[in-house]
């Protein structure tokens, strides 16, 4: 506990220090507001088709966002769950067909250039081409949303009790790519905390602290 005092004191102090250089170096953006943020991803993975058209559920690819800190973003495998057996969109795939039917021929498996990409890191893009497994290269997702270090936050808290995705992520059904939609400052955490505590969350009653010590170390 006594750390604890200690390093908030720190904190306090860095938070000073910090408006100092803020002022001189004028433009100064705290490391975790990137509201808008949307870095280009090794593969398109569009949460507007998954998630919205399809109606994946969020929890379906994001399995561990009721039980831990990190909601993790799925692994290969569950995406070959159904690219498996999709290898392209369903309107290439039918216009193929349509075409091998006119030309009396059997119809040519087709993959997209996006899946092939999947297809490459799980080492399945060429049946007749066995690979090393140990010279696969997992997909580089490449993370768009980071709190500072000095930041406590879990989504098991928020998620079990009852916060809906969208409310911090936006609607992240119909992103094309995914972007930082929120500016996670603390006032935005706090504001919330606030809110919350006379409103509920839908209908329930709950106790979201606003003690420094609860969301810092
Ligand atoms: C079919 C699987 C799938 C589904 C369903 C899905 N996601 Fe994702 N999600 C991903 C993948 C893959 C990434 C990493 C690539 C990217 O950022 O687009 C990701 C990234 C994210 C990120 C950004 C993570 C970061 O890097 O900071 C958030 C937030 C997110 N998803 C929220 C959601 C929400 C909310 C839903 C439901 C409305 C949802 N996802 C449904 C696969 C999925
Ligand atoms: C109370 C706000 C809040 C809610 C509700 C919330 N998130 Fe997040 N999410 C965040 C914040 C803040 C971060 C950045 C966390 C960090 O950098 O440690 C984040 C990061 C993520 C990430 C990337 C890092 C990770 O945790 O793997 C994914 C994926 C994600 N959220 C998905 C989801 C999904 C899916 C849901 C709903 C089941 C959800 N989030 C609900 C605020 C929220
Ligand atoms: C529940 C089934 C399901 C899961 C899981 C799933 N997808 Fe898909 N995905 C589809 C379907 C169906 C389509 C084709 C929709 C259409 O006809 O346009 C698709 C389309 C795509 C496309 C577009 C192909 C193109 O070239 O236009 C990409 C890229 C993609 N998925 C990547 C992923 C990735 C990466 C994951 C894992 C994070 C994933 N999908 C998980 C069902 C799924
Ligand atoms: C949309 C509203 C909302 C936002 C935004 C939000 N929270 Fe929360 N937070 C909650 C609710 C609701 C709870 C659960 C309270 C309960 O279980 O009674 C909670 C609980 C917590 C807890 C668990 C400790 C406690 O109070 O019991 C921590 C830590 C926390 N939030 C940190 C954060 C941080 C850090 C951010 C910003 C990055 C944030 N929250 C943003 C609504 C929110
Ligand atoms: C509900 C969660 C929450 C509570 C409560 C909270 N903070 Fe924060 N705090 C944050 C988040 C999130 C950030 C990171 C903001 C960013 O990166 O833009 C932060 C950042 C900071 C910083 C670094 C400077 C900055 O703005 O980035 C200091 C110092 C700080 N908080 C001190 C405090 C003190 C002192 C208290 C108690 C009066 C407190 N915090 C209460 C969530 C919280």
């Amino acid at each position: 506990m006594r750390e604890r005092v200690i390093t908030l004191g720190l904190l306090v102090a860095l938070f000073f220090g910090v408006l100092v250089l803020a002022k001189g170096a004028g433009e100064w953006r705290s490391p975790g507001n990137q509201q808008g943020y949307a870095p280009p991803q090794p593969i398109a993975f569009s949460h507007r088709l998954h998630a919205g058209e399809l109606a994946i559920d969020c929890q379906f690819c994001h399995v561990a966002a009721d039980n831990s800190r990190y909601a993790g973003i799925p692994t290969s495998d569950i995406c070959y769950k159904c690219h498996k057996f999709v290898t392209a969109p369903y309107a290439a795939v039918a216009e193929e067909r349509r075409k091998a039917s006119e030309e009396k021929r059997e119809p040519r498996p087709i993959v997209s250039e996006e899946l092939k990409k999947l297809y490459e890191a799980m080492g399945v893009a060429d049946p007749l081409k066995p690979v090393d497994p140990s010279s696969l290269e997992p997909i580089r997702w490449v993370r768009v949303h980071n709190l500072p270090d000095h930041v406590l936050f879990s989504h098991q808290a928020h998620v079990q009790a009852g916060v809906a995705c969208q409310r911090c992520h936006g609607p992240v059904e119909t992103f094309e790519r995914m972007y930082q939609y929120e500016t996670l400052s603390m006032g935005w955490c706090v504001h919330c905390h606030r809110e919350v505590n006379q409103t509920g969350v839908s209908g329930r009653p709950v106790h979201a602290s606003t003690d420094c010590a609860a969301c810092h170390y």
